[in-house]
């Protein structure tokens, strides 16, 4: 028996502004299903994450809920279980970038890094937002562009001629925020020295180890590490401070300066480990070592599965931080790429807003279906895979229920009515197997490989040497028919005995099949094991000889049988892409709810009523005043959609353009589009309001609470 590998994993720490979209359920489910398998090897798994709370967006987005980034973040925070459970992610923690570890760890390491000589300070010019009082990034600046005048557009890009340029070139900027002009102001910025010669060294070193990383980001990173012959490209010196007021952690003798919140968000990383370790996580699992001692051990492995647009920061910035700081750095990054829906412009028309994994579960899909998509789709490259509803239940419907599934529920009637729910009696064949196991010797002989593909996360081929194998393990049944068999075993000893004998042999497949499917099924596994009455599967069980613990002994008696999976219901999983009607729009202005003294509740209508009326969740990304209008704001929104609609709405009284833009609110997103003096209404936003406006004056437009997101219907 090999020692146990040690193991520390973790998924990209999702930022804490939104609920999680497919996207990050695909890598948790990545990370989960290898995470599975190295416990099922009998290895020692620690599978950490943690919410990535800090930065400037998610503090402007508290700010603009009316909240502090603390309460913001929890909220956020307290949605995580619904989809973690929800899929069956087994992390071993969950914590917080903004958690006292976290502060306490970045500060240590940054520390180690100016005794090192690594940090210098340099003076940044950058725009400032007079009004809010503080530096903007970029995407907070927006202005014409330089090139084409087109009026709105961001600092760095022109989404209508396509020039790219900086914030500094645009004419007449003004911040997102406020509206207010900025002006360029100068500070102080805190560089971490990865252009110097030593850093580069080390990366160089550490980045070509064997197996550490996959060889397109190798390509990727060589590319990162080259200079022209100008003296152009190579590694820059990184910015690692921002300016108060800045959600985040504090840099150390700086007063007013705080970590960009890249510095910090993979310290949680070990920050959320250590929190593990303090609460006494680790030692339950037979880890007897303290988190530094832990960290320290040549022995332990610390891998991180993230997706591809984050591999700069974790396989240049996050190894030279932690090695410069005297710390082990990653043993591997596995870097994996985007889930796509079904192809950009067709998906985004046709199948709405995209796939909500929490609608998935709220419409009673099950989560293992995913899990198995995902999986048989996946594999160790850097490659997108695209989610195909046709494709989804067809694989679904003939892998798992089809070939799986079916041998359970093939050969346990069998059981019941003419073995007594047991293990019929074993006669042994010619390899020291019992005469029907082709199928089962089929499963033994691929184990191997299997494992291999598990371990070099192979998930798609694993997947299709499975299903050979219950292809095999089916076939033999048909071989053997043994309905024709079950039709004379009280008279026929011989077909009895038969019957036995693909009974035991096809079982004993279906329980290898089990082991395999374990990691990407664990709830299925749970209740197949349920069934064969066998305790928790594991890989050893798939040893020969049959004498061994891996045959299901005579007389072995198995658990009631019920059914273990159903079949996709194809118009369910439709009602997950069920799209807005198309484009709608609106009467301008805002519709007056009733208010207690404006005026009396409106006749009851039915709820098929109610349902005609599409109410989405908008965001307010542009708003300005309409000239030669005295009542009317012009709203930009993104409603999901690929394109964004224009609303006029009668709030300029109560609302200033720059209150607005940001904000999240309620359109109606399916009324007939009206043609107004100013332009094409799309839409209209809901408010609330007296019915005499004139006697009281006053008008709220609704926001939803924090994690809602463009697109989501109401209902
Ligand atoms: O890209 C992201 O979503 C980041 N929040 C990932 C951070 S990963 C790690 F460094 F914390
Ligand atoms: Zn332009």
């Amino acid at each position: 028996m090999p020692m146990p590998r040690k193991l520390f994993v973790t998924t990209a720490l999702p930022y804490a502004n939104a609920p999680f979209h497919i996207g990050h359920m695909m890598e948790y489910i990545q990370a989960d299903i290898w995470v599975r398998f190295q416990r099922l090897q009998g290895h020692e798994v620690h599978f950490v994450c943690a919410d990535d709370a800090h930065g400037a967006a998610i503090m402007i987005a508290a700010d603009k809920a009316g909240k502090t980034p603390q309460q913001f973040v929890a909220e956020i925070a307290a949605g995580r279980a619904a989809y973690l459970d929800g899929f069956h992610i087994s992390f071993d923690n969950w914590s917080s970038t903004d958690a006292t570890e976290n502060h306490a760890l970045a500060q240590d390491i940054y520390r180690h890094l100016r005794k090192e000589d690594l940090i210098t300070v340099k003076s940044v010019e950058q725009f400032f937002d007079p009004v809010k009082a503080m530096f903007l990034a970029d995407r907070y600046i927006k202005g014409e562009c330089p090139v084409c005048s087109a009026k709105d557009q961001y600092g760095d890009n022109c989404e209508v001629c396509g020039s790219v340029y900086a914030p500094t070139d645009l004419k007449n900027p003004y911040s997102t925020l406020s509206g207010a002009a900025p002006v360029l102001k100068s500070s102080e910025h805190y560089f971490f020295q990865l252009s110097s010669q030593r850093c580069l060294d080390y990366l160089k070193g550490w980045t070509q180890a064997p197996a550490r990383l996959q060889p397109e980001v190798l390509n990727k990173i060589s590319e990162w590490f080259k200079v022209d012959e100008q003296g152009h490209g190579g590694l820059a010196d990184w910015d690692i401070s921002r300016d108060a007021p800045y959600f985040g952690i504090e840099i150390p003798d700086a007063p007013g300066k705080y970590f960009y919140v890249w510095l910090d968000a993979p310290v949680g990383y070990l920050a959320s480990l250590k929190n593990y370790f303090d609460k006494g996580g680790a030692k339950a699992k037979g880890e007897t070592r303290s988190f530094d001692e832990f960290m320290a051990a040549d022995d332990t492995e610390q891998v991180h599965f993230i997706g591809k647009d984050i591999i700069y920061f974790h396989t240049l910035f996050w190894p030279a931080m932690l090695h410069f700081s005297g710390r082990k750095a990653p043993d591997k990054v596995f870097v994996h790429g985007f889930i796509t829906l079904g192809g950009g412009e067709k998906m985004s028309k046709s199948r709405g807003t995209g796939l909500s994994p929490l609608r998935y579960l709220e419409l009673g899909l099950d989560a293992e279906w995913l899990r198995y998509y995902i999986a048989a789709k996946l594999n160790s490259h850097v490659e997108d895979i695209e989610f195909n509803p046709e494709d989804f239940v067809a694989r679904i419907n003939s892998d798992l229920v089809g070939k799986y599934v079916n041998i359970a529920s093939r050969i346990a009637p069998f059981l019941a009515k003419h073995f007594d729910n047991r293990m019929p009696r074993l006669e042994i064949g010619s390899f020291g197997l019992p005469a029907a196991s082709a199928g089962f010797a089929v499963a033994v002989e691929a184990s191997q490989s299997i494992r291999q593909d598990f371990e070099q996360r192979e998930f798609g081929k694993a997947a299709r040497k499975i299903m050979e194998v219950a292809d095999a393990i089916n076939k033999e049944i048909d071989g053997f028919k043994p309905w024709l068999l079950a039709k004379s075993v009280a008279t026929d000893e011989m077909a009895r005995s038969q019957l036995g004998q693909i009974c035991a042999g096809s079982i004993n497949g279906f329980k290898a099949l089990t082991i395999f499917l374990k990691p990407i099924l664990p709830s299925l596994t749970e209740r197949v094991e349920a069934y064969l009455n066998s305790g928790p599967l594991d890989w050893s069980l798939l040893n020969l000889p049959i004498d061994g613990p891996s045959f299901i002994r005579e007389g072995h008696e198995f658990g009631a049988f019920e059914q273990l999976m159903q079949r996709v219901d194809a118009v369910k999983l439709g009602r997950l892409f069920e799209t807005a009607p198309e484009a709608a729009g609106a009467a301008p202005d805002t519709i007056a709810l009733p208010l207690p003294g404006g005026e009396a509740i409106a006749p009851t209508i039915t709820i098929d009523d109610f349902a005609k009326l599409d109410l989405r969740i908008a965001r307010i990304v542009a708003c300005e005043k309409v000239e030669g209008s005295t009542k009317l704001l012009r709203l930009t929104l993104d409603v999901g959609e690929p394109a964004h609609r224009t609303v006029f709405s009668g709030i300029q009284s109560a609302y200033s353009p720059a209150q607005l833009v940001g904000k999240l609110t309620v359109v109606v997103a399916n009324l007939a589009p009206r043609k107004m003096k100013f332009g094409l209404s799309e839409g209209m936003v809901l408010a609330a309001s007296h019915t005499d406006e004139k006697s009281h004056p006053g008008l709220f437009i609704l926001e939803p609470h924090a994690g809602a997101i463009p697109g989501l219907r109401i209902r």
